[in-house]
């Protein structure tokens, strides 16, 4: 199958201090590819990479390709900001503008890119609430303010923004740390829907939670604090927690360390 996702020899810098080492991994169109590995590791990092978010972080700092469909993305020419249109991201904490509405959180990325009519937004928030599963719960309040749901809906109202502007990559850090059970039992639900829309690629210290939700796992791991850290192995998810071909993915899924 086609890659959506093409990563070669990537390295990411803080400064002088090299944070990943020589990451490569490709990753399919409509799948889910969950990151695990201890704190440390460059997990974050290695998701910021993706989208061009790590190079935000000053003295950010990353070599190598990444490949999205045909291009790229460190190319010549290439608009990071384009860039994190089509490559989303959610964050650990729920990140909802505290001064807009519902509505507006939603429509931000749009208004962002371009002039609507009043109707088309309507219909892109509407089936953006729809898809990340908020509609029923928010469609008599979409005018009160984002920051007054509870945390799990403002996970879902931010995944409802990203996907608003119709990306082809949903990045997903920890999306469900702040969460209680319930609300991370909805947001797991959601990432099996979205991927029939959108390549998902999700970090999560919770490696029941990898196994529930994606096809994909990347182990990562460093040798030792201040070393780079570096992709230990990716496989298919059922192999990596049966019989992963690493000793080091072994010790780690197994709560060895970590
Ligand atoms: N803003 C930053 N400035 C300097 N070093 C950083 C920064 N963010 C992370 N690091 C370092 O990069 C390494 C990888 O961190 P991170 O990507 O957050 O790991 P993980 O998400 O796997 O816990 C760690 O050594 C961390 O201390
Ligand atoms: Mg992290």
């Amino acid at each position: 199958m086609a890659k959506r996702i093409d990563v070669s020899g990537l390295n990411a810098y803080y400064g002088s201090f090299l944070a990943i080492e020589d990451i490569s991994m490709t990753v399919e169109p409509r799948s889910v590819t969950a990151f695990i590995g201890p704190s440390g590791c460059g997990k974050s990092t290695f998701l910021r990479t993706l989208n061009r978010m790590h190079e935000v972080t000053p003295g950010g700092r990353v070599e190598g390709k990444v490949m999205l469909d045909d291009e790229n993305l460190y190319g010549t020419g290439i608009d990071p900001v384009a860039v994190r249109r089509e490559v989303g991201m959610v964050f650990q904490r729920p990140n909802p503008f505290p001064t807009m509405s519902v509505y507006d959180n939603v429509a931000a990325g749009l208004r962002l890119n371009g002039s609507y009519k009043k109707s088309q937004l309507d219909d892109v928030v509407e089936k953006s609430l729809k898809g990340a599963n908020l509609w029923n719960e928010v469609k008599d309040r979409l005018n009160k303010p984002g920051s007054g749901l509870s945390g799990g809906q403002q996970q879902r109202l931010c995944i409802a923004r990203a996907i608003a502007v119709e990306p082809k990559v949903l990045l997903m850090d920890e999306p469900c740390s702040a969460l209680d059970p319930i609300s991370t039992l909805a947001i797991e639900d959601l990432i099996g829907e979205l991927k029939e829309r959108f390549t998902i690629v999700i970090v999560t210290h919770n490696m029941q939670q990898a196994a529930r939700v994606s096809d994909r796992t990347a182990f990562f791991n460093l040798a030792a604090v201040g070393q780079p850290g570096k992709l230990i192995e990716i496989d298919d998810t059922e192999r990596i927690f049966s019989n992963p071909s690493v000793q080091a993915t072994e010790d780690y899924i197994s709560g060895r360390f970590g």
